[in-house]
């Protein structure tokens, strides 16, 4: 496996030309993913800036053109009309100033009076890599984005330099925006921190430190948090950090939600339930929810899929990481519900029999269950191997194995997850791609998302138990076109 200097991973891209060999490496990767979001070459991580405007749904994803690697970090600019087709556009933000000389890190967006603003972390670090992390803003104008030349504010004294992906909201209540920053304190305790101001684009103060009773000390760092209203019910989001936690092997990443009630008066959340992830399978992470969706329409969240600190098999092809499909989220008798967008039907072609034994490098897969199952989705001839799902009425958990496919990897996180429901197993949506599986439990109480990257023969479906299955092949809607 290659190692990268730092001077390599922090290059700034200068000319398309400059990823001809990468580009090439990326296309013929037999992993490409035929309808999620992915990286033109190189590495894609967080989904950034995501809006509903006018003119469709604006999205960003933090992306490092030189190879699957964390180096510089730009936002890469996507379009769609509908949430399933995506049109690339090319580089959003690039790291070209002061402030984020070494990386535009993660942000959101604001639709506000017509503009919209993009609220980022400038990266930025000093002659001796002291890091600084800077709250910044650009508003996108037609084609072109324009930062403002001062940041909106520079980090706190009173917290380590762990501070970043600003979440802007507006809350009716106070009249004011807020901005909630992912921060670690000096006890390296995960935090989120409060500024506040009566204007989107100036006069921000630090307001103070979120208050989360019962999570004082919960993961040595929170990034990406953010506060989501669902049907009226308040939503932090946030990945805790350096924690491990039931059923999720020995990864220490996490990307999980609390019900409960914001007041914005005294920055407290008021937890309802427990910390749930957002998604229990093993690739699922920095989900962020678009801003300016239609009142009473569900929220949609995109998340990327995959995990920090992980080798993937597409290492070797130059690129690494791709975004989840959109789901609408809808807070429904006090749970979270997760469904993927409703738009992805559409996607749906000839339906396939259920005695065919090869199925189509993407699908989707809508089954009716009772009892015990076991199932294999990319299985090989014969019903072995693939991405093994069980599931046990007697104590209701699933278990998602991916250690029976031919290319293993990130064995160090732990082989399987495990999930225990609520109630019976009765129904499962699967939507698949060329090198992803997205599993949603009993109409998307849970979700259970994987990376996985079949050999030529993995390509069948087993299913023992009592199931009956309804499979549709999907068709391609994501772009190949290499524009930077
Ligand atoms: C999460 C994250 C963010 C950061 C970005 C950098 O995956 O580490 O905290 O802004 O990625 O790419």
């Amino acid at each position: 496996m290659k190692t990268w200097t730092r001077e390599e991973r922090y290059r700034v891209l200068n000319s398309i030309d400059q990823l001809i060999d990468v580009r090439a490496l990326t296309v013929n990767s037999p992993f490409r993913q035929l309808w999620h979001v992915q990286p033109v070459c190189g590495l894609l991580n967080d989904p950034n800036g995501f809006m509903r405007t006018e003119e469709g749904w604006h999205l960003f994803y933090q992306w490092c053109p030189w190879g699957a690697v964390h180096g510089l970090k730009y936002w890469y600019h996507v379009f769609s009309r509908d949430l399933v087709h995506w049109k690339n556009l090319g580089i959003g933000l690039k790291p070209d100033t002061l402030y984020d000389n070494k990386g535009v890190y993660s942000g959101s967006a604001l639709v506000y009076e017509g503009r919209k603003l993009l609220y980022y972390t400038g990266n930025h670090r000093t002659a001796d890599w002291k890091r600084v992390p800077y709250t910044c803003l650009a508003e996108m104008k037609g084609d072109t984005t324009e930062k403002l030349p001062e940041p909106l504010f520079a980090p706190s004294e009173d917290y380590t330099e762990h501070q970043r992906d600003p979440k802007i909201v507006y809350d009716e209540g106070t009249r004011r925006f807020y901005i909630f920053i992912g921060a670690q304190d000096k006890r390296l305790r995960g935090r989120v921190i409060v500024y506040s101001s009566e204007s989107p684009c100036e006069n921000w103060r630090f307001a103070g430190e979120l208050s989360v009773p019962g999570y004082e000390d919960f993961g040595g760092m929170w990034e990406c948090p953010s506060v989501e209203r669902i049907d009226g019910t308040d939503v932090l989001i946030f990945c805790p950090q350096y924690i491990k936690l039931p059923g999720r092997g020995e990864v220490t990443n996490h990307n999980g939600c609390i019900l409960g009630k914001m007041d914005y008066s005294t920055l407290t959340f008021t937890p309802e339930g427990d910390f749930t992830p957002l998604d229990a399978g093993f690739d699922f992470y920095a989900a962020a929810c678009a801003a300016n969706t239609e009142k009473g329409a569900p929220a949609i969240l995109s998340a990327w899929m995959g995990l920090p600190d992980v080798d993937y098999p597409t290492d070797e092809d130059g690129w690494q990481g791709c975004l989840s499909a959109p789901r609408e989220l809808r807070v429904i008798n006090g749970k979270l519900v997760q469904r993927p967008a409703e738009a992805l039907k559409t996607l749906r072609r000839r339906q396939i029999n259920s005695d065919d034994t090869v199925l189509p490098r993407a699908c989707d897969i809508e089954l009716k269950t009772k009892g015990n199952i076991e199932m294999r989705l990319f299985a090989k001839p014969g019903g072995d191997g693939g991405l093994k799902l069980t599931y046990d009425d007697a104590s209701r958990t699933l278990l998602l194995s991916r250690e029976h496919m031919d290319a293993r990897f990130s064995l160090n996180i732990g082989r399987t997850r495990e999930l225990r429901l609520d109630r019976s197993l009765e129904s499962l949506r699967i939507l698949l791609d060329v090198s992803s599986a997205e599993i949603f439990i009993n109409g998307g109480e849970a979700v259970m998302t994987s990376r996985v990257f079949p050999s030529g023969e993995e390509r069948g479906l087993s299913v023992k138990g009592d199931a009956r299955s309804e499979m549709w092949e999907l068709a391609a809607s994501n772009d190949s076109a290499f524009i930077v």
